[in-house]
């Protein structure tokens, strides 16, 4: 008897994303690799370091092919993609369209035909690399907005595999949604997904909402009834909410810590000891809200509400996307907002604003958010933000405090928080007045109440939950009860 090799790849469990988990640092000779930037990675690094399989995705360095390779019990398979794909997928598509678009329009949104164009091609070539590398019946889990047409290529060549999207990112109000041109497009490439997860069961809403008005497709509850079409047979979806979270166990670790705990102290020391210190940390993003928070901050200096013997602000911002034109004025703002209030507010050595243009290692991180008293969090629209449930898991003496905004996936949980409107300077003001002078009980009660949170709904448990989820409507899709 002959055995036939089979046609299917050896991977039970795929991760595809567009960043890989590591990318090339362009600083060193030695090609080294560092970790990527922004929340999906922090998230779901963990998740692949506990599990065996592979992710699929990019090194973020252009026209260049690498071949497989293992890092830190991760075995990674790159995709390569073309300086002209970064150009039009990746900063055009994904980051120029579809991130302001799915970020309530910010910014405005541009629509190209040559970028959908281009995101169609890209999205094929992470599909077919899913069919190449995915075992017979395996489980696909597909992330973010970059990458919203892979669920239906992936069906189409592999109907075996079980198939889940997460979108780190708000999914917009059917008005915005439906100002894209290719918004049908986008919503057949999800609907090839078992199980399609989004951070706030608005985001949830949001897309079942345009499922209906755009496709006609009935849904009850969670589930979508997806008829049979020209590419794909009938079947069902469950589109629902699964709030990301944190590794809660590692980061309380890292705080413990005596040689990050002399850190934090070292840096207060450096920052001039004041009462208060004040943190931001953020990617150098537009939907941050870096800059209503200098305004706030200035103008409480200024009224003199705020003394600049006694607090500073550190603001830590990650470059990311710089070739952007957006992100290029969002910079120049914030370096501008930051030189004003230290021009007018700042004396011979005593700086109101440190501005940190830089990514940290994680241990630096802790260090810092250890070493703060008020962590500031004002983004404009933020799926979840992860910076905010990190502060909380490091305070475990229960002292600090955070202001949220509510415009923030982590403010439904976070209850405990001082929660913002951060288009509104003066509620911003008065939220920031209210955590620098909250008294140590009430601090102490609502960071505590807030820490309950973030060790119970860690990232491990929010990742089996999916997983366990997709596999029951895989296996089982006519046992799915609406709820
Ligand atoms: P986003 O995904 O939009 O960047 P999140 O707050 O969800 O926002 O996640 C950001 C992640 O990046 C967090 O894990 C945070 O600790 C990390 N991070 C942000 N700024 C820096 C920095 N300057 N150095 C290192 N890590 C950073
Ligand atoms: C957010 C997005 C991720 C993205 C990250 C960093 O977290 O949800 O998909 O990877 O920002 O952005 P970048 O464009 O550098 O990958």
């Amino acid at each position: 008897e002959t055995t036939t090799e089979s046609a299917y790849g050896d991977s039970d469990f795929v991760v595809v994303a567009n960043r890989l988990p590591v990318d090339r640092d362009p600083a060193e000779e030695s090609q080294g690799w560092r970790t990527s930037p922004g929340g999906l990675v922090t998230a779901v690094a963990p998740v692949m370091k506990s599990q065996e399989g592979a992710w699929i995705g990019w090194t973020g360095v252009p026209d260049v092919d690498f071949d497989p390779f293992t890092i830190d019990g991760m075995h990674l398979v790159p995709v390569t993609l073309t300086s002209e794909d970064v150009l039009r997928y990746y900063e055009g598509f994904s980051n120029a369209t579809l991130w302001p678009l799915y970020h309530d329009v910010i910014v405005p949104p541009e629509f190209h035909r040559t970028w959908w164009d281009s995101y169609v091609q890209v999205n094929e070539r992470f599909a077919a690399k899913v069919a190449e590398v995915a075992a017979e019946g395996a489980t696909v889990w597909v992330h973010d907005y970059q990458l919203q047409l892979v669920p239906q290529l992936v069906r189409r060549m592999r109907p075996d595999l079980a198939i889940g999207f997460f979108n780190h990112i708000p999914f917009p109000p059917f008005e915005l949604f439906a100002q894209l041109p290719w918004r049908d497009e986008i919503l057949r490439g999800l609907l090839g997904a078992d199980l399609v997860g989004f951070q706030r069961p608005a985001d949830a809403a949001n897309f079942r909402r345009a499922v209906r008005g755009r496709l006609n497709f009935t849904t009850k509850g969670s589930t979508v009834a997806v008829p049979a079409g020209d590419v794909l047979s009938a079947h069902t979806v469950r589109a629902e909410a699964f709030p990301i979270s944190i590794d809660t166990p590692y980061l309380e670790e890292l705080a413990r810590d005596p040689k990050i705990i002399e850190r934090a102290r070292q840096i207060r020391e450096e920052v001039g000891n004041p009462k208060v210190v004040m943190l931001g940390v953020d990617r150098m993003d537009y939907t941050k809200g870096i800059r209503h928070r200098l305004k706030a901050f200035g103008e409480l200096l200024s009224e003199g509400k705020l003394d600049i013997e006694d607090i500073v602000l550190i603001q830590i911002a990650t470059p990311s996307r710089e070739r952007l034109e957006q992100y290029k004025i969002i910079r120049h703002d914030v370096e501008l907002a930051v030189g004003r209030i230290n021009g007018e507010q700042a004396e011979v050595g005593s700086i109101a604003v440190h501005y940190l243009h830089h990514s940290y290692p994680r241990d630096e991180m802790t260090a810092f958010f250890l070493a703060s008293d008020v962590m500031l969090v004002t983004a404009l629209r933020d799926g979840m933000n992860l910076v905010a449930k990190e502060y909380v898991a490091c305070r475990g003496s229960d002292d600090g405090a955070l202001v949220l905004s509510e415009f923030t996936g982590a403010a439904d949980q976070l209850t405990g928080a001082v929660m913002v409107n951060p288009h509104d300077i003066g509620n911003l003001k008065a939220g920031i007045l209210d955590a620098v002078q909250m008294d140590e009980k009430t601090r102490a009660r609502r960071m505590k109440q807030m820490r309950k949170k973030v060790s119970t709904d860690t990232v491990s448990i929010w990742s089996k939950k999916f997983l366990a989820e997709l596999e029951a409507i895989h296996t089982n899709p006519e046992a799915i009860i609406p709820d």
